[in-house]
């Protein structure tokens, strides 16, 4: 005779079978978010925990906290949220809104939430959806439940593209632009615990490889040269991964052949990543040309870097007033000045290089010879290299600006749409 557990994990399989069938095939893989729920039974905590086993989240983050609510706000009122939160509740209808609104409070905007309660009641699912949270499932739930909800929210072709990109571009060649994509990827990986894809756009020359001491067989040439059958699939396999939650697509840096592209080289690269990871850093390289045209032009996010002195100044003013132009109704690039107080180099202060530019610095990053020269020879971030280092602040400043995660956590008040910031925009 079988033991309790046994027979449990028994019926736990044939469930499993089961469910494999027409509605888990309807499935297809799951992209890299984070996913965490909070639950108030196991008996909604173990579909979860299955779900997260199955291939088609391998990509997925998930983890599965008991608690309910209460627990997912006390969670994070000091961490930050993820892509999806899973909410179990047995409250009564009547509570439930004012017990939600103390996780409107906490959650980051971008964030999906997704209630599972204990009653099958029409106003409180139309109160809930009108407040902004994505679905609302009344238990028991099955993983195929699970699954399909999860690809509805992240996988409908008319949803938005998961996937953010930030372009990082200098006024000049050598003025660090590279070194602060590499470290502001970094730390959004590490900050936020959410994936990030880098791709090293500098075909010839690009030095990501050396920054993450990596030396992949395959990156984004291939992804360029192959574009006609760029997939999640494909793409998956030309990643190198530098970090837990950092994937880098490699430049070649080599010079056997010349590096000449369409405008729409690398359309299909991006669009694929922002299908499949929330952040895609773009390095760029300081050329002025089609492609990187069109890669500025669409980014979510462009980050300058410039070097004070007066061709950087004139070189921003040209790249922000031409930006303007193609992006009118974009916020203006960020701008970080880099490898100030060289000794004995004459310097355009940065009061004098914001005003013309009429944008303020996000960040000023001091000319330091020894930790950058030692971090770039080691393959190492900044961090990494000296933990205590300024510049770390100014990634960290970044990393917060562009992914629209605010900076401490406070509490807002709010009116009747308590959950609109919890809505994709
Ligand atoms: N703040 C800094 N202080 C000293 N050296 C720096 C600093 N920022 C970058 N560097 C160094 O400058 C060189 C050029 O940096 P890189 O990131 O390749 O520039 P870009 O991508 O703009 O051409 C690298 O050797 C890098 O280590
Ligand atoms: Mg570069």
């Amino acid at each position: 005779m079988m033991d309790r557990h046994s027979s449990e994990l028994a019926q736990d399989r044939s469930d499993a079978f089961g469910e494999a069938s027409e509605a888990m095939d309807a499935v297809r893989p799951i992209p890299r978010i984070s996913i965490q729920a909070f639950c108030e039974s196991e008996g909604v905590a173990r579909p979860i925990e299955r779900a997260a086993e199955d291939r088609r989240m391998s990509k997925a983050h998930v983890r599965v906290h008991m608690g309910g609510i209460r627990a997912a706000i006390d969670h994070y009122a000091s961490a930050p949220t993820p892509n999806l939160v899973i909410l179990e509740t047995r409250m009564a209808p009547a509570d439930l809104a004012g017990e939600l609104e103390g996780l409107a409070d906490v959650c980051d905007p971008g964030s999906k939430v997704v209630v599972i309660g204990h009653h099958n009641d029409i106003t409180l699912y139309r109160d809930l959806l009108r407040r902004g949270i994505s679905e609302y499932l009344v238990a028991p739930v099955s993983m195929a439940d699970l699954m399909a909800v999860v690809a509805g929210l992240f996988l409908d072709a008319q949803a938005q593209p998961i996937g953010r990109t930030f372009a990082f571009v200098g006024a000049k060649g050598g003025v660090g632009s590279s070194t602060i994509a590499h470290n502001v990827a970094w730390s959004i990986s590490k900050l936020f615990t959410t994936d990030v894809v880098l791709a090293d756009m500098d075909l010839p020359f690009g030095t990501a490889n050396i920054n993450f001491d990596q030396d992949p067989a395959q990156g984004i040439a291939e992804a360029v040269y192959s574009a006609d059958r760029m997939d999640d699939v494909f793409l998956d396999r030309l990643l190198s991964k530098c970090a837990d939650h950092l994937s880098l697509l490699a430049a070649p840096s080599i010079l056997d052949r010349t590096y000449d592209f369409e405008a729409e080289a690398f359309s299909a690269l991006i669009e694929t990543a922002q299908r499949t990871t929330p952040v895609v850093a773009l390095d760029v390289p300081h050329v002025w040309n089609d492609w990187t045209r069109s890669v500025l032009s669409r980014a979510d996010e462009i980050v300058i870097i410039a070097t004070p002195d007066l061709a950087n100044l004139r070189n921003a003013k040209n790249l922000i007033d031409t930006l303007k132009k193609s992006r009118p109704n974009d916020k203006p690039p960020r701008l970080v000045l880099n490898q100030l107080a060289m000794p004995k180099r004459p310097e355009i202060s940065p009061q004098e290089f914001a005003d013309p530019l009429g944008i303020e610095p996000i960040g000023l990053i001091a000319f330091d010879p020894a930790v950058f020269g030692a971090a770039a020879n080691n393959g190492r971030m900044i961090a990494e290299t000296d933990p205590k280092h300024a510049a770390i602040e100014t990634f960290h400043q970044l990393a917060h600006a562009l992914t629209g995660r605010g900076e401490p956590k406070k509490p807002k008040k709010s009116g009747l749409d308590l959950f609109g910031r919890l809505r994709r925009k």
